[in-house]
């Protein structure tokens, strides 16, 4: 599945998450103050978190989920509070450690498997669920939806990941972002439309046993995605 654009991606984002900005996103997802337009994205983000949760049920006992890009594993730590088993699995090193350290001493982390590696990766195994909250973001549209249909071919019940909408604020911070010298910015994030991204999905073979469900936007400053859940009927 891994093409050369996605390899080439994924490269730019693990430099990214794990040496560029590993600071900044340690700091943005702790209880350490920010500035008031990351506090927007913040609080978007928190939402987000919520959103997904609430389209799990609210016991997993006996589930096991893969949070797919984990960061710091804010997600994986609320998925084992409500009993899952989960893998969160990062491409940097760097925030795996944080999560694990981060969560040490909470009563269920010894629940959660933190792993530094590709979510794609199959030796991962089986799941119930899988959670990659805004992880595909800096993926263009034909790579993320061949991430979902391989992910889905190992999930049971539900896949739950977020993409950038297309809005105008969005194809601004696009372009902005091209101003920047190469090595200084963070990896591009492609937005897609909801129709776009619901059709490539609908129309892979490999998702025929799958339909997308709910989906919601969240909108909170600087923050903007979108939630899509892809569902076996
Ligand atoms: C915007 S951060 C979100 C982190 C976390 N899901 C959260 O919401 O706090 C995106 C994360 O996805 C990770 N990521 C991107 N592509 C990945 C891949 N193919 N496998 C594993 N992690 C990936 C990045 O390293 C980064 O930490």
């Amino acid at each position: 599945m891994s093409t050369a654009s996605y390899l080439a991606r994924r490269g730019q984002i693990e430099t990214y998450f794990d040496r560029t900005a590993a600071a900044t996103w340690q700091r943005l997802t702790s209880d350490a103050p920010v500035s008031g337009i990351r506090a927007t994205v913040r609080a978007g983000r928190d939402r987000m978190r919520a959103t997904l949760l609430g389209w799990l049920p609210p016991d997993l006992h006996g589930r096991r989920i893969l949070d797919a890009g984990c960061g710091t594993g804010a997600m994986a730590v609320e998925l084992a509070r409500r009993g899952a088993h989960v893998v969160a699995i990062d491409l940097s090193p760097t925030l795996v450690s944080t999560a694990r350290e981060r969560w040490a001493s909470e009563p269920f982390s010894g629940a959660i498997v933190f792993r530094a590696g590709d979510m794609l990766d199959s030796s991962l195994g089986r799941f119930d669920h899988v959670v990659g909250m805004d992880s595909l973001i800096h993926y263009r549209a034909p790579d993320v939806v061949r991430a979902v249909a391989g992910l889905a071919a190992r999930v049971e019940r539900s896949l739950l990941f977020t993409f950038a909408p297309r809005t105008p604020m969005l194809s601004v911070m696009h372009a902005v972002g091209r101003l920047f010298p190469r090595g200084d910015r963070a990896p591009a994030i492609e937005p897609v439309g909801e129709a776009a991204i619901v059709r490539l999905l609908s129309a892979d073979p490999s998702l025929s046993d799958w339909r997308t469900g709910r989906t919601q936007r969240i909108a909170s400053g600087f923050y903007t995605s979108q939630a899509l859940e892809v569902v076996r009927p």
